[in-house]
C-alpha cells in the first residue's frame, strides 16, 4: 500500500542533498547574499511543491531527475516569496522553519537580495534544466512567471492580503477566496500544472489536474490560516497568532474555525475527485491532498 509519509520523507531527504549542487560557484565578497539565499532555501520547508511538480510528472512517466530543476527552481521562488513575506514591512516575522528569519539571520538589504537572487536564480535554473525541450521550457518560464506574478498570481494575492489589512471594507467573502487561491494557490497550481507540462498532458488531464490544484490550493492556505490560531508554533517553524494580531481578512476570521474547516475538507474532496481520470496512478496525489487537511505542519 502506498505510504505517503515515507515517501514524503525519502523524496525530502534526497531533494535536500541535492541542493547544494545548485550552489557550487566561486564566489568573492559578494557571497553574503548567496549564502542568505542558500540559508532560506536549505534550512528546513515541507517541499510540498516540488514532490508535488514530481508526483504530477511522474503520472506521465517521467523521471524524479528529469523533473529535478523544474522542482528546484519552483521550491527557490517559493522560498523568495517567504523572505519578503516575513520583512517588517510586509508581515514582520523572526522565526520560519525553525530558524531567524532571513532578515533576522542577515539583515533587512541583505534578505530583500537574497529574495531578488532566489527569484532571478529560479528563472536561470529553470532555463537551463537538462533533458527538457527548449519548447516545454519557454512554456513553463511563461507559466511560472504568471503565476508568480502581479497581475493574477502571487504577487497580486500578496498585494491584496496587504490592502484588505490595511482597509477592512474591502473585504468579502469573494475576497478572501481571491486573496488566498492568489497568494498561495498560484504557486501550488504551478506545481501540478509544471508536471502536466513537462508530461505532455491532454486537456483533459490537464483540466482535471487544474481542477485538483486549485482545490487543494484554497485548501492550503485554509489549514494555514486555521493553524495560525490552533497550531504549535515548534511544529509550525513559524510564530503564530499572527492573523489576528495583525487583522487579516482569511477564511478563519470571516467564518470562524469550524466554518473554515469544513470548507477545507470541501476543497478537499472536491480536489480528489477530479483525480480519478488517473486510476490507481492518482495515489500519491490523492494522499497528499488528504495531508494538506490533516496537517498540524
Ligand atoms: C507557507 O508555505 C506559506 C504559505 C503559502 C501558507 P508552506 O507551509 O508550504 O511552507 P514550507 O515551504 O513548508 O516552509
Ligand atoms: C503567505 O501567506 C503567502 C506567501 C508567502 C506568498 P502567510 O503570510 O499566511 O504565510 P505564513 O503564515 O507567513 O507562512
Ligand atoms: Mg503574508
Ligand atoms: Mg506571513
Ligand atoms: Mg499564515
Amino acid at each position: 500500500m502506498y505510504d505517503f509519509k515515507n515517501d514524503l520523507q525519502q523524496f525530502t531527504e534526497k531533494f535536500n542533498r541535492q541542493l547544494p549542487d545548485f550552489f557550487a560557484y566561486p564566489q568573492g565578497l559578494e557571497k553574503r547574499v548567496s549564502e542568505a539565499m542558500f540559508y532560506s532555501l536549505a534550512n528546513g520547508g515541507k517541499r510540498l511543491r516540488p514532490f508535488l511538480v514530481c508526483r504530477t510528472a511522474n503520472l506521465f512517466g517521467i523521471t524524479e531527475a528529469d523533473a529535478l530543476a523544474v522542482a528546484v527552481s519552483l521550491e527557490m521562488l517559493h522560498t523568495y516569496s517567504l523572505i519578503h513575506d516575513d520583512l517588517p514591512a510586509m508581515d514582520n516575522d523572526d522565526f520560519r522553519r525553525g530558524h531567524p528569519t532571513c532578515h533576522k539571520q542577515y539583515d533587512e538589504a541583505t534578505a530583500i537580495l537574497a529574495g531578488d537572487g532566489l527569484l532571478t536564480y529560479a528563472f536561470e535554473v529553470l532555463s537551463n534544466a537538462p533533458h527538457i525541450s527548449d519548447n516545454i521550457k519557454v512554456k513553463l518560464c511563461s507559466l511560472l512567471a504568471r503565476r508568480a506574478g502581479a497581475f493574477d498570481g502571487m504577487i497580486a494575492g500578496q498585494m491584496l492580503d496587504l490592502t484588505t489589512e490595511l482597509s477592512p471594507e474591502l473585504s468579502s467573502a469573494a475576497t478572501v477566496k481571491h486573496i488566498e487561491e492568489m497568494k498561495t494557490g498560484c504557486l501550488l497550481a504551478y506545481a501540478v500544472q509544471s508536471g502536466a507540462v513537462l508530461g505532455n498532458a491532454s486537456a483533459d488531464q490537464y483540466a482535471a489536474l487544474t481542477t485538483y490544484a486549485r482545490g487543494i490550493g484554497i485548501a492550503f492556505q485554509i489549514t494555514d490560516d486555521i493553524l495560525d490560531v490552533t497550531g504549535d508554533s515548534v511544529k509550525m517553524g513559524k510564530t503564530l497568532g499572527k492573523d489576528q494580531q495583525q487583522d487579516k481578512m482569511t477564511f478563519v476570521s470571516l467564518y470562524g474555525l469550524e466554518a473554515a474547516k469544513a470548507k477545507a475538507a470541501e476543497l478537499i474532496a472536491q480536489a480528489k475527485d477530479a483525480l480519478n481520470i488517473f486510476g490507481e496512478k492518482k495515489q500519491p496525489l490523492s494522499a497528499l491532498a488528504d495531508f494538506i487537511l490533516s496537517r498540524d505542519h
